[in-house]
């Protein structure tokens, strides 16, 4: 068997959390794989909303298993949140078995966080627009081979080796004068969370998921933010500090890469992007705004607005050529409902020429969308159920689309709910 990989080919928000919760019923294992509680994936069904930050979204199905990675990084506090909403709506991943943590998923320490902060603040009108949730601290942790791992919270020598950690942040916000005070408080708050993940069922996962494999069981890698933000593809360095394209999956979870199956890729029938860098097809107006409103397009974890923009297919290609996506799905095609007209950016113009693919200096020479028209679409989605219901216009954007990818898109979402979901093939 080969492991799935369901990935965004944007810059995130895709909706791959109601993809994974769809499609979970058909796999035996759901891995998420990088990224760490930036991720917000917001799942809808029965009247219900949920979200999720690091559990992967299988959650909600009783027979699956879920598996959080090492590719992920952990706050133990978010972490022990998430399980309690869990079990306060009637789901108890740890009673019934049905959730793991990788024993080499690294730790997000509260020195992690006050140091996301204290580089953010110390950035000027360059800020990259970080969640503050200590993420990208903790990777350069990880990378710098100084990090602590969820196994080690139940080695004899975990509090020293906290200690020895924590110290070395001190004296660089000492450095950056950054207010520390509040440190006891997260601390307490942290070790208390730590006792939650000490009695979690705590696994070498790379076996975990080649033994699934081995047995014939069905796995599917989750990813979290998108393609568009990975650390080495994406605008660096307006980026995530993780490798969210496929090739993370076989770090995050230990899979080779001969290993893997089907790669499903994830994007809206329009763009979003949070936090700053470059966004080429970006509506800074009133079109941009009915986007964000009718989308709802507000961040899951932050509350932050979300800039909206048409498709951009230059990035989109990139993104299925980095991914080696089999097949896509498009989200929030009921969005686009009631738009005079669609646009779809098919070339930037780019100091003086017309080019298709995404330049290196992106960040400071603007990149300007060629658009192409197209009819848009009067009827509403969300209620609709088969393909044969499909507006003959949306059809055409579809069909437009899947030429211009040159892959499948295999579903559509017109809604944020479970149901809301058509099988195109
Ligand atoms: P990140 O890992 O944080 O990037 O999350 P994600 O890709 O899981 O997306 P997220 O849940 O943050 O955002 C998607 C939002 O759109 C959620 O509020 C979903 O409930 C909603 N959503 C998903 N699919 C659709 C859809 O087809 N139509 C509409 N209207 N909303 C949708």
């Amino acid at each position: 068997m080969r492991v799935d990989v369901l990935l965004g080919l944007q810059w995130g928000d895709e909706g791959k959390g109601k993809i994974v919760d769809v499609l979970s019923p058909e796999y035996d294992l759901i891995a998420r794989f990088q990224g760490g509680p930036n991720a917000g994936h917001t799942l809808e069904f029965d009247g219900k909303k949920y979200v999720l930050n690091t559990i992967p979204s299988g959650v909600f199905n009783e027979n699956t298993l879920n598996l959080i990675g090492n590719g992920v990084v952990i706050d133990p506090v978010i972490f022990k949140r998430e399980i309690e909403n869990l079990q306060n709506n009637g789901y108890d991943p740890i009673k019934n078995g049905k959730l793991m943590i990788a024993k080499k998923a690294h730790l997000i320490l509260p020195t992690h966080q006050l140091l996301d902060a204290a580089y953010e603040s110390n950035m000027g009108d360059k800020k990259i627009g970080s969640t503050l949730k200590g993420i990208g601290p903790t990777y350069t942790d990880k990378i710098g081979r100084k990090g602590l791992r969820v196994g080690d919270t139940t080695l004899p020598d975990f509090d020293q080796k906290y200690q020895r950690i924590k110290e070395q942040h001190i004296k660089i916000l000492d450095q950056y004068k950054y207010d520390y005070s509040d440190l006891a408080e997260r601390e307490a708050k942290f070790f208390e969370a730590v006792e939650l993940l000490k009695n979690m069922p705590q696994v070498d996962a790379e076996h975990l998921v080649n033994n699934y494999l081995k047995s014939g069981k069905k796995v599917l890698a989750e990813g979290a933010q998108g393609t568009l933000l990975d650390v080495d593809f994406g605008s660096y360095p307006f980026v995530t500090s993780s490798n969210t394209i496929t090739a993370g999956a076989c770090t995050g979870l230990g899979v080779a890469p001969n290993r893997i199956g089907e790669v499903i890729g994830i994007f809206k029938a329009y763009c979003t992007r949070v936090g700053g860098g470059p966004f080429p097809t970006e509506l800074d107006n009133e079109v941009g705004e009915e986007l964000r409103k009718i989308g709802h397009e507000f961040g899951a974890t932050t509350g932050r607005a979300r800039r909206t923009g048409w498709i951009d297919l230059p990035a989109l290609k990139y993104a299925i050529m980095l991914n080696g996506a089999t097949e896509l799905v498009m989200t929030k095609a009921d969005v686009l409902s009631g738009f005079e007209k669609i646009y779809v950016c098919t070339h930037y113009e780019y100091m003086g020429e017309k080019i298709d693919y995404m330049p290196y200096d992106i960040n400071t020479v603007a990149a300007k969308p060629v658009l192409k028209e197209l009819e848009g679409w009067h009827e509403d989605l969300t209620g609709i159920t088969k393909p044969e219901q499909i507006p003959a216009k949306l059809k055409t954007y579809i069909e437009y689309l899947e030429k211009e990818l040159e892959v499948p898109i295999k579903y559509l979402s017109v809604g944020p709910d479970r149901v809301q979901t058509l099988i195109l093939k």
